[in-house]
């Protein structure tokens, strides 16, 4: 009967015995997934833009190489989540599509322009640190493909986040104008990368239920205060100013304080409205346009192969 499926997952949950993709589950739990996966895929693929911008200027043949790699691996990190989504049962067609018909989310933070170099290194010591706290508590997701993606993707995002705060110690040892243009990028980046982990707890329409599925394990405004009380102690080490005048340690309560966040703003880059919503979408279309020959000669070869087959 139905109940004794749904008494198997729920089972499974309490024993936290991974769910597997023939298992039977919840149709809202495969929904949420599929929305939260893909999202998540959606992010890693347009976050390869903003930094891709730079590796044709990077300054150095390390750092170039070390640029190229990051963003490859972040279109690596795009292909397994898709293929997780895919075991939940939608396609990828569908999931692009959903994307480039501007149906889909993606992360906040990708609809900000990176203006100098030092924006390379502070998307790696921020946007990446963010990401990294933000996904360790996922290869404890109850959902087997989705945790054992997050396993290698954390991984690498570790190298990714140790590789911009190197380049930031580079150049904050440099000239008083490189130290003045990474504290000129962690001022614009700072709020933004606040604003990733999402919504207050309070207005976080999924977290009840997906903390409830053992999807999220920590919630938005706990991983949040992780993310401060990690980054201001590197904040110091770096010699840099964090842009919130009501930062500041808060003994009774074991955690920085911080200041208030703009949810003006961030409604609005969610909505389509930020900085670089437009171009970012934009280029995905493009890209995907230019890539129609490659699908179409894939399906063309598969056609023959499966007819030499027949034959
Ligand atoms: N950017 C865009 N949309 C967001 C963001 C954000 N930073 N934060 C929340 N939202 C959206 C949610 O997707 C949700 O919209 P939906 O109902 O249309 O799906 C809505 O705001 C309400 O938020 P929540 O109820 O808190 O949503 P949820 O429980 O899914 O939590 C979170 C949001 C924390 C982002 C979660 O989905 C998650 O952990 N995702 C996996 C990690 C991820 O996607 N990281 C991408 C950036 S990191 C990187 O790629 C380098």
């Amino acid at each position: 009967t139905p109940e004794a499926r749904l008494d198997s997952f729920e089972d499974k949950l309490a024993a936290d015995v991974k769910i597997e993709p023939r298992d039977a589950m919840p149709d809202a739990y495969r929904k949420t997934l599929i929305r939260q996966i893909s999202q998540h895929a959606h992010s890693e693929i347009v976050g390869m833009l903003p930094e891709g911008n730079w590796i044709t200027r990077a300054p150095t043949l390390k750092r170039k190489a070390i640029l190229l790699a990051k963003v490859q691996d972040e279109g690596g990190h795009g292909l397994y989540l898709y293929a997780a989504a895919e075991t939940l049962g939608i396609s990828r067609d569908e999931m692009i599509d959903a994307l480039l018909e501007g149906r889909a989310k993606y992360s906040s933070i990708f609809n900000y322009p990176t203006l100098s170099w030092a924006d390379i290194g502070v998307i790696g010591w921020l946007v990446d640190g963010a990401a990294i706290m933000n996904q360790v508590p996922l290869c404890r997701c109850s959902y087997g493909p989705y945790a054992r993606a997050m396993v290698r993707v954390c991984k690498e995002e570790s190298f990714h986040q140790r590789q911009g705060y190197d380049a930031l110690v580079a150049m904050m040892q440099g000239s008083e104008a490189q130290r003045a243009m990474v504290q000129e990028s962690v001022n614009r980046w700072w709020w933004p990368v606040l604003m990733m982990f999402g919504p207050h707890d309070k207005d976080s329409v999924h977290s009840e239920t997906s903390m409830k599925w053992g999807i999220k394990r920590i919630s938005n405004d706990e991983l949040r205060q992780k993310f401060v009380d990690a980054t201001v102690p590197q904040a110091e080490v770096l010699g840099i100013t964090l842009p919130d005048p009501d930062l500041k340690w808060n003994a009774e309560r074991g955690h920085y304080d911080f200041g208030a966040i703009d949810w003006n703003e961030f409604w609005q880059v969610v909505n389509g409205n930020g900085p670089c919503n437009r171009e970012r979408m934009a280029a995905r279309v493009k890209a995907h346009e230019d890539g129609a020959w490659v699908r179409e000669a894939a399906r063309v070869h598969a056609e023959k192969q499966a007819a030499r087959a027949a034959a």
